[in-house]
């Protein structure tokens, strides 16, 4: 049997820990794989998609500014993947483009299983509704908290993303509410940064009130990204966690879509942080 090829889609992608990832998850579980970075033009990624089926390839994983476009390529899509308007991971079968997103289920299997917080009865609050915060509502929902608040700048963006989830918070009698981010009053268990806000050096765009005394603060991003959120989670009285822990549970996911074998993450994880 040849050794089966992945990838990484992306631009840039050479910062990309994946490869290191998916690698380690291939030794640890006996999975013959090979897992590469892909740099894509930006008016090239349906053409290169198709390239790399050509050339064999099994599946990759969609980063950014792609996520959108994977989900517009023919494909059988999850629902979580419908839902956020957004695909981080493909899987080329026979019959076609099997097409998911990770990144949600990868965001609640970090609070529940790496950070030990369980999401059930809990207030939420996740700020912003770009990409990434689209990306996560869905399995947020799915995981039963009492209520999700999405707050973002622009809030026209907020209640559309909670109206395209309306149904989904209803079938799991989740509250979802979306006030501009100057009504937004209370405070909150868990608190979700999803903003871009950091990388432009914008402040925190919410008051500290609403992080409850111990409250979990992620943010959706790791590295320098999230230092300036996680300095004032922890300023503030909050558990503070950046992003790592989402992305090698996202990428454990799509590990799981492709092979069948769930790799051992918080091992992972574990080895990554100490390289950083
Ligand atoms: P991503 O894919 O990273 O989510 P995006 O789709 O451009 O990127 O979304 C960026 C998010 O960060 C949006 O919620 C944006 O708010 P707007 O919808 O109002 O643009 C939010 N954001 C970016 N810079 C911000 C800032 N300085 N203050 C508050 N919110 C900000």
């Amino acid at each position: 049997m040849s050794t089966d090829l992945y990838c990484v889609m992306g631009n840039p992608v050479e910062h990309s820990k994946s490869p290191w990832i998916h690698a380690r998850f291939a030794q640890l579980t006996g999975q013959d794989l090979r897992y590469e970075k892909r740099l894509v033009a930006r008016d090239a990624f349906a053409r290169t998609v198709q390239a790399f089926r050509d050339e064999g390839g099994k599946g990759c994983n969609v980063t950014v500014p792609f996520k959108f476009e994977a989900a517009a390529l023919p494909a059988r899509q999850t629902d979580r993947a419908r839902l956020a308007q957004a695909c981080n991971t493909l899987r080329f079968d026979d019959g076609g483009i099997y097409a998911d997103n990770t990144d949600g289920v990868g965001l609640v299997d970090d609070i529940t299983r790496n950070a030990g917080v369980d999401l059930a009865g809990c207030d939420v609050l996740l700020i912003g509704a770009g990409g990434a915060a689209a990306g996560v509502l869905g399995p947020l929902i799915e995981a039963r908290p009492e209520r999700i608040v999405v707050a973002n700048r622009t809030q026209g963006k907020a209640s559309s993303l909670m109206a395209r989830h309306a149904a989904l918070a209803a079938s799991h009698r989740v509250r979802l509410e979306a006030p501009g981010l100057h009504e937004l009053h209370g405070s909150f268990d868990i608190v979700i940064n999803a903003t871009s806000s950091s990388l432009s050096g914008g402040a925190i765009p919410v008051a500290p009130g609403v992080l409850r005394p111990g409250a979990l603060a992620c943010d959706l991003m790791y590295g320098p990204a999230a230092q300036g959120f996680i300095e004032w989670a922890q300023r503030h009285g909050a558990v503070a966690r950046d992003g790592l822990g989402m992305l090698v549970e996202q990428a454990a996911q799509a590990f799981l879509v492709w092979r069948g074998v769930r790799p051992p993450s918080a091992q992972v994880l574990a080895e990554l942080r100490a390289t950083l």
